[in-house]
Order: structure tokens, then C-alpha cells, then sequence
């Protein structure tokens, strides 16, 4: 298998642990050779809510654990960064979790900040774009733009963990959606839980 190149947006909807989980998820596979992570700005509020982390300096390291190998960190204002081009080469993008407010500019096209402008480029050129949506309840307008990143190509893939694999709390819930998510686009991971009705 050819070298996976990756972008992992973090907005800032409900869930960072399961962006986290992810970002541990690539950092272990060997078949992932880069990961751009570009946080949200806001995201970082909602961070410091839910992972009680502070600031954006060495977040990666306290988002992994330990040093990044292959992943890097863009700012989302740096919308002269590689992945804004369609010439950068890239197997794809993961937003994790999706706010409604970046839902509603990758669906609309804005592509004001790095985040909506690497995820319209995914879109033209074709590529994977997950959108994995954290809201509820939906309004019209969260219904209406998931339909129109859609029929423009995006997966929709909401932040739904499984209960049947009766996971012992949230890390374990997290990392089995993000399986989920990564078997989604072709890296099946081998710790994923498979649903067997026999047992
Ligand atoms: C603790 C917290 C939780 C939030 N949860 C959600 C959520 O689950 N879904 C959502 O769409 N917005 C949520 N928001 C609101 C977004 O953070 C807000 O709309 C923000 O402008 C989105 O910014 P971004 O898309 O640039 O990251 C939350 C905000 C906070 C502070």
C-alpha cells in the first residue's frame, strides 16, 4: 500500500477526545506516512473544556502523549499552507468533530480558513472528505447544508458511537468510532470490534 497522506481538521463541536484518539490512531499506523492537524481556533476553548488541555503550544504532544513522529500542525488562519493546494498531494480529510459552523462553510464553499479551503480542495479534486458532524437536534439548516456537502461529495459520518461492542468508557468508545472512521477510507484497523451475530 502506497504511503498515507492525511489532513484531521479539529472544529470545535462536543467530543475532542475522539479527534484524539484518532490523532493516536495514525500516529500508531505504519501505513500512514504524514498527518497535517490543523486545530480551529475555537477549538482550542473547547479542548481546555473537555480535555482540560490550555493553549495551542505542544498541543500535539499533549494531544498524543509524546512527541508527534509524522504529524504536524497548521493554523487554521495559514491559508497559504500546502493543503490549500490541490497540488499537494493528499489521500484525504477527516473532520473531527464537525461543528454546524464548519458544516455550514464547507458546504457553502467559503473556504476562508485553512480548514474550509482544504476541505473544498478534497472536494474538487475528488478525494475522501469525512464530515463527522456533532450536533443535536439537527435544525433545518444543519439538515439542509449536510444535504448539500453531500451531492458535493462529502461523507457524512456523525459522531454516533456503537453501545453493542459494550465499550468500558469513553477513550474506548472514541477509539472504536475512529475505527470506524478509518476503515471508512481503507485503513481497517486491526484492534477494530466486528459484530459477530453468532456469539
Ligand atoms: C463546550 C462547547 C461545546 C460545543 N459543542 C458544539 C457541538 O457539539 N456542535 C456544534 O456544532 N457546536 C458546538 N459548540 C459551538 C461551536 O463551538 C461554535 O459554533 C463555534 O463557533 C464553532 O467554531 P469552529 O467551527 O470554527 O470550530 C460548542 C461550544 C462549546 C464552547
Amino acid at each position: 500500500m502506497e504511503a498515507v497522506n492525511l489532513t484531521v481538521a479539529l472544529t470545535a463541536a462536543s467530543g475532542a477526545v475522539f479527534c484524539r484518539e484518532l490523532l493516536r490512531a495514525l500516529e500508531a499506523d505504519a501505513r500512514v506516512a504524514r498527518v497535517s492537524f490543523v486545530p480551529s481556533e475555537n477549538s482550542l476553548r473547547v479542548l481546555a473544556e473537555e480535555l482540560s488541555l490550555g493553549g495551542r503550544n505542544d498541543l500535539l504532544e499533549k494531544l498524543l502523549g509524546a512527541a508527534p513522529v509524522k504529524t504536524v500542525q497548521l493554523a487554521d488562519a495559514d491559508i497559504g499552507a500546502s493543503i490549500a493546494s490541490g497540488s499537494y498531494p493528499s489521500n484525504g480529510m477527516i473532520v473531527l468533530p464537525c461543528s454546524m459552523g464548519a458544516l455550514a462553510a464547507i458546504a457553502n464553499g467559503l473556504a476562508n480558513t485553512l480548514i474550509a479551503r482544504a476541505a473544498d480542495v478534497t472536494l474538487k479534486e475528488r478525494r475522501p472528505l469525512l464530515l463527522c458532524v456533532r450536533e443535536t437536534p439537527f435544525n433545518r439548516i444543519h439538515l439542509r447544508n449536510m444535504t448539500l456537502a453531500a451531492e458535493a461529495g462529502a461523507v457524512i459520518f456523525p459522531v454516533i458511537p456503537a453501545f453493542y461492542n459494550k465499550p468500558i468508557d469513553s477513550t474506548e468508545m472514541a477509539r472504536q468510532f475512529v475505527y470506524r472512521v478509518l476503515g471508512h477510507i481503507g485503513l481497517v484497523q486491526s484492534a477494530a470490534y466486528v459484530w459477530k451475530a453468532e456469539e
